[in-house]
């Protein structure tokens, strides 16, 4: 069966920014979330906030200015703003000269801080951001204190590419192909049972398939996989009383860059002194995706039509029409219907 590859980015959702670490208290940076300029921030209290990163006054982006943890001051005529992103101060204006500063505002963005990780909510309209806002995608049994490596990469493709590499179980032996995760030999048929969960769906707990080298450094596992609209992928994993979750984010940055953040949570003390030594296996990993994607490009450069083939790419068709409900329910003003069924998936990998 051919099908193609539309590439709308959802909004009104929450995206991950960056990691918490790299946003230390009185800094400002700038960055582009789905297309937008943003200005992401940490006051003197520790509050994140995002904002626009553009001047009103000439437009010039608000983070070549200075912050000294309550303000941010613009590099290019002085304009002075609050975190909320109301002008306080125009330098150029005289006391005597009447001027309402209420009429100076950069648009301002929901921003949080969970797990570790600062998230961005990116309205469908700037000006219009809903009341009540979803829940930014939250992990069961680990906190900050938990917080223990964090990788990034630039995926140069688009959002429902970089999704569907993602989740695709066929890629492993190939891609992933190594003495450590899997070798070509060891292929075998696998069966996973799959539920609807809250806006995606999980891969049921189960013993990790037993081809999966790295797992058996942990003894008797078991794991789960989420997934859950716009991006995000959990994979919590049980071992004995302790956990190791990884949180993978994709957030696209224009139409063609997305930003890929593996995050690893552990309780495991013997892990945390292993960590010089498990970090470039994790950027390996990571960088074999990168790598994969970038080569595929050249393909997708000609616009080809693609294929979804039985089992291995339900997964990848079950994004497509998580995405199609979501849109659907919106425009309709109804529930979001999962369309995951209950079911088992079959695949040789
Ligand atoms: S452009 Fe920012 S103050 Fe003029
Ligand atoms: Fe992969």
């Amino acid at each position: 069966m051919t099908s193609a590859i539309e590439s709308e980015i959802l909004r009104d959702l929450w995206y991950m920014a960056i990691p918490g670490q790299r946003l230390k208290r009185g800094q400002i940076l700038g960055k582009k979330l789905l297309g937008v300029s943003m200005l992401l921030g940490r006051d003197a209290n520790g509050e994140v906030f995002a904002m626009r990163d553009i001047c009103p006054h000439r437009g010039i982006p608000l983070s070549h200015g200075t912050f000294d943890g309550r303000e941010i001051e613009c590099c290019y005529h002085g304009w002075r703003f609050n975190c909320s992103g109301a002008c306080t101060h125009i330098p150029s204006l005289l006391p005597t000269q009447k001027f309402d500063l209420g009429r100076v505002l950069v648009d301002r963005f929901p921003c949080r801080e969970v797990q570790g990780n600062i998230w961005v909510f990116m309205p469908e309209d700037e000006h219009a951001i809903p009341e009540s806002l979803p829940e930014v995608p939250f992990i069961p049994d680990v906190d900050e204190s938990h917080y223990r490596m964090v990788e990034t990469s630039l995926f140069p493709c688009s959002i429902d590419h970089a999704v569907v590499g993602l989740m695709d179980p066929a890629h492993g032996p190939y891609v992933h192909r190594s003495w450590w995760w899997r070798t070509k030999k060891s292929m075998h048929q696998k069966s996973k049972e799959f539920a609807p969960s809250h806006r995606g769906f999980t891969m049921v707990r189960h013993k990790p398939s037993s081809n999966s080298s790295a797992y058996k450094f942990f003894g008797e596992t078991s794991t789960e996989i989420r997934f859950e609209l716009p991006s995000t992928r959990i994979e919590h994993i049980i071992a004995g009383n302790h956990r190791i979750v990884g949180l993978t984010t994709l957030t696209p940055l224009t139409d063609m860059e997305v930003e890929l953040h593996q995050v690893f949570y552990w309780t495991i003390p013997w892990l945390t002194l292993a960590r010089p030594i498990v970090r470039p296996f994790v950027r390996t990993f990571i960088e074999q995706d990168r790598d994969v994607v970038d080569k595929q490009q050249q393909g997708l450069n000609e616009d080809p039509q693609l294929m979804m083939i039985n089992d291995a790419d339900k997964p990848a068709r079950w994004y497509h029409q998580l995405k199609k409900e979501l849109v659907l329910s919106r425009a309709e003003h109804r529930p979001f219907n999962n369309p995951v069924p209950h079911t088992t998936l079959q695949w040789c990998t």
